[in-house]
């Protein structure tokens, strides 16, 4: 490992404690000093560079200008409203701290891990294809062309966050990548207990409905379930993928203040409620689930019948007028 690269744990904390989330003053503070697991020996830390760090830089003005949109794209994607996003998600919403910060889906990883097979469409996909698998189910929409403008603003945005790491580094040992998940929860998931947390916890932000809050037509706190909510089929939909999210990076300003356990139920109660379908759906909610139910939907409640009610039993794609995005077509690479 050079010295050049900073992967260093002390960089990290002074690094993390210094980004600057722009949503409330009050909030930042507290959200920054969070109290997620020291990294483990041997792990890959990786301090990505910040939009400060581009300006200081002696980049080409020209890509400085391509990444600066790229950031922008990913604080607001609601710029691309009704065009690629039909809910009220940023990429920011769930990849908090501008997609730097460990335990909240950092997304430099997919930068020097990618190209590389993924289960989840069976087949070898790119940075590309791996943003617009967000775009298709957590933005409940459709990506930006393959090439275009904003695709490469996106991209170029990530590949400066990953500045310095080796590429095809050790994916599995990366700290802090994605959402890692916590320990298996020590009783079954409960709907009520889950109800109880949100409650006392949640609802004052993301609502009764869980609707969220948009004011002056601007998203305020996003949607946790519902039409302005990601896809049935987005990785967030996963229990173990929300409860490590939730325990990791809400209630906002306090990360980490809640039990495991308190982590899993209220995970398990949001993804008791309704949302857009799954944009892999066959027309028949049991089915799409059996068809997916290994790689995917064993960790979900979608075609689940929970108090009463069969989730996803309905053809609401939310504010899109498709079901299925073109660029989800499974794919074949042919070339001999
Ligand atoms: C509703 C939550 C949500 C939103 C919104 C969202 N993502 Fe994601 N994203 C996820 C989850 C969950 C994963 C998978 C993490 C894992 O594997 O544990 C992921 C993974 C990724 C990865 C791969 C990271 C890695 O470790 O390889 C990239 C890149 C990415 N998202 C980019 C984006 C972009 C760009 C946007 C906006 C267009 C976006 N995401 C919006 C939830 C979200
Ligand atoms: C103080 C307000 C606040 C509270 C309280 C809060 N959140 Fe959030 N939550 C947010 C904001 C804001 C975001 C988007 C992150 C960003 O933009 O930085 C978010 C994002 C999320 C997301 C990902 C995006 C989405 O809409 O699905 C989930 C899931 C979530 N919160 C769940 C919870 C849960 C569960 C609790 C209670 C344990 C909770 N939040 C408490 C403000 C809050």
């Amino acid at each position: 490992m050079k010295d050049s690269t900073k992967f260093i744990f002390r960089g990290l904390v002074v690094a993390v404690a210094a980004s600057v989330l722009s949503f409330t003053a009050q909030a930042e503070e507290s959200r920054f000093s969070v109290n997620n697991p020291e990294p483990k020996e041997g792990q890959l830390i990786h301090v990505p560079p910040t939009m400060d760090d581009l300006d200081k830089s002696n980049m080409h003005p020209e890509l400085k200008r391509v990444i600066r949109r790229g950031y922008d794209l990913f604080m607001n994607t609601q710029q691309l409203r009704g065009k690629n996003v039909f809910n009220n998600m940023n990429c920011s919403s769930c990849h908090m701290g501008e997609g730097r910060l460990p335990f909240a889906g950092p997304v430099w990883p997919a930068v020097v891990t990618l190209p590389d097979y993924r289960g989840k469409n069976n087949h070898v996909n790119n940075l590309e294809e791996r943003i617009a698998g967000c775009f298709s189910f957590s933005m409940n929409g459709t990506p930006p062309e393959y090439g275009s403008d904003d695709m490469l603003a996106l991209t170029a945005y990530h590949q400066w966050l990953a500045k310095g790491v080796p590429m095809y580094a050790d994916g599995k040992n990366m700290y802090g990548r994605g959402y890692p998940r916590l320990p298996e929860p020590e009783k079954e998931m409960d709907y009520k207990r889950g109800e109880q947390v949100y409650k006392e916890n949640c609802v004052i932000c993301h609502a009764e409905d869980g609707g969220g809050l948009v004011q002056n037509n601007k998203v305020v706190f996003p949607a946790v379930w519902g039409d302005n909510s990601y896809n049935w089929g987005a990785g967030i939909v996963r229990h173990y993928t929300l409860a490590s999210f939730v325990k990791h990076n809400m209630p906002l300003g306090r990360p980490n203040s809640l039990t495991d356990q308190q982590a899993w139920d209220v995970a398990y109660y949001i993804d008791s409620q309704e949302r857009p379908q799954e944009p892999r759906y066959t027309g028949d909610v049991k089915e799409t689930r059996e068809k997916y139910l290994d790689t995917f939907h064993k960790h979900t409640n979608y075609g689940v019948e929970i108090e009463g009610r069969l989730l996803g039993d309905h053809d609401n794609v939310g504010s899109k007028d498709f079901l299925k995005p073109d660029v989800l077509r499974p794919r074949t690479f042919t070339a001999e």
